[in-house]
Order: structure tokens, then sequence, then C-alpha cells
């Protein structure tokens, strides 16, 4: 097990992280997906694992060397796929973190073979698509006594909209915590510095974080952990 110091604030508790993003295919080749790459993700179940907790990684399209050593793996490609995988594991969970960046809407259909323009004759093409189900509403809904449960919120826009969007979203979802992320062209993707705000389930401000992934990811396991205590 990696990285087992630490105060082990999360000792026997069972902690799922989902991560990475999903993918929905048009045909064998082509899909939907996000810039997600899963680092966030696999550093809060590196931190949670350092915490003493037992870690379930459901992860959406993550290179396998970002994998932390000592969690357990599901990988999970689809929101649908993700859906399934997430509801088994968050069973007999005692937190939930839903990092994963899911697909709003997939293709209404897909073709089992390669979409062909040839014949088509056509200058565009559109596209049909449907919504997914909202994981974390579900998550939500069907808790389990005692579960404590961590959403995230994907914002763009100035400081104080990305708290507004993010505070609207936190009261929509009910999750007990909301890590209110701003996103960009050039801010939350890949290996940069970020900042949270942390919201709970009324939109109340309850913590700011800021500083490399790895950090933010700690501190937000040790907010987590002081939430259940
Ligand atoms: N989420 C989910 N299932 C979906 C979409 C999102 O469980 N189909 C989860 C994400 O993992 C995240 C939270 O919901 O924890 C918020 O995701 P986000 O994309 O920021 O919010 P949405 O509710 O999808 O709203 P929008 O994309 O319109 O901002
Ligand atoms: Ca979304």
């Amino acid at each position: 097990v990696e990285a087992a110091a630490g105060p082990q604030r999360l000792r026997g508790k069972r902690v799922v992280v989902s991560a990475g993003g999903t993918r929905e295919p048009l045909d064998p080749v082509r899909f939907i997906g996000n810039r997600s790459s899963g680092i966030f993700g696999c550093e809060i179940a590196r931190a949670a694992l350092a915490e003493g907790a037992e870690v379930c990684l459901v992860a959406a399209h993550i290179d396998s060397a970002r994998y932390p050593h000592g969690v357990s793996v599901v990988e999970a490609g689809t929101a649908a796929e993700m859906e399934r995988a997430m509801r088994a594991a968050s069973r007999e969970a005692d937190v939930v973190v839903m990092c994963a960046a899911v697909a709003d809407y997939r293709p209404e259909t897909t073709s089992s073979t390669k979409l062909k323009k040839e014949g088509t004759r056509s200058t565009r093409l559109t596209l049909t698509l449907e919504a997914t189900p909202d994981i974390l509403r579900g998550l939500v809904r069907e808790r389990r006594a005692g579960q404590f449960i961590v959403g995230f919120a994907a914002e763009t826009g100035d400081d104080r909209s990305v708290l507004e969007l993010g505070q609207a979203k936190a009261r929509r979802k009910g999750a007990d915590l909301l890590a209110i992320n701003h996103v960009g062209a050039d801010a939350g993707f890949g290996d940069v510095d970020s900042r949270i705000v942390l919201v709970d389930s009324r939109g109340e401000v309850v913590a700011e974080l800021a500083g490399s992934k790895p950090q933010l990811a700690r501190d937000l396991v040790a907010h987590i952990a002081h939430c259940l205590s």
C-alpha cells in the first residue's frame, strides 16, 4: 500500500471515488468525450488511502499508470457503465466522491459499423443526443444512513458567477459537500494548480482550498474526515 503514513483519519472507512471522463460512442471508432485527465480523482483516492481508508476507484478512461497502488479499480467507460459501477460500489461505502466528468448527453444511437461520409453528399451532419442519468443525484436519492456524498461542480466564468452557479448546483444535487472548481481553456484540466471552494448542501461556503492537485486532494480528504468525525 502506497503512503501508509499520515493521521489515518479514515481508518476502517470505505471510500469510493469516480474519476476521469466518460466517452459516449458514436460508432466503433468515434466518441463524444471531454478533457478530464483523471489526475485529481486519482489524487483523492491516493489521499484517502493515505488516511487509512479502503478505496475503490471507478475509472473512466484514465491512463492506468496513474492508478494509485493499493486501490481497487473498476473501469467504467460510458455514463451508463459509470452509473452501474457507482451504484454497486457505493452500496457498502461510507464516503462517495463523484469526481468523474460524466457526459450529460450521449448519441441516441450508436452505429455498430463506422459511419461513412460517402453517399451522404452533405456538408453538414446533425447528431441527435439524449440525456444521460444524473448519477450523483441518484446516489444522493438512494444514499444509505450515515453515508457521506461529495460532488463536484465544473464551472466557467468570473469568480463570482462560478460561485453562484456552484451554489445553485449544490442545492439542486443535495450532496453533503460540493467542490466548486473553476475550469476553462487554461484552468482546471491536466497537471496545473487550482482552487476549489467547498459548499454544503445548502450552498453555504464551508472552506476554500488552493494549491497543487495532490495538496488540494489531501485537504479535501482531510475536510471529509473532519465532517465524518
Ligand atoms: N454528474 C453525474 N452524472 C451526470 C453528470 C454529472 O453524476 N450525468 C456529477 C459530476 O460527477 C459532478 C456533479 O454531477 O460530481 C456536477 O457535474 P457538472 O457537470 O458540474 O454539473 P451538471 O449537473 O451536469 O450541470 P452542467 O453540466 O449543466 O453545469
Ligand atoms: Ca455536466
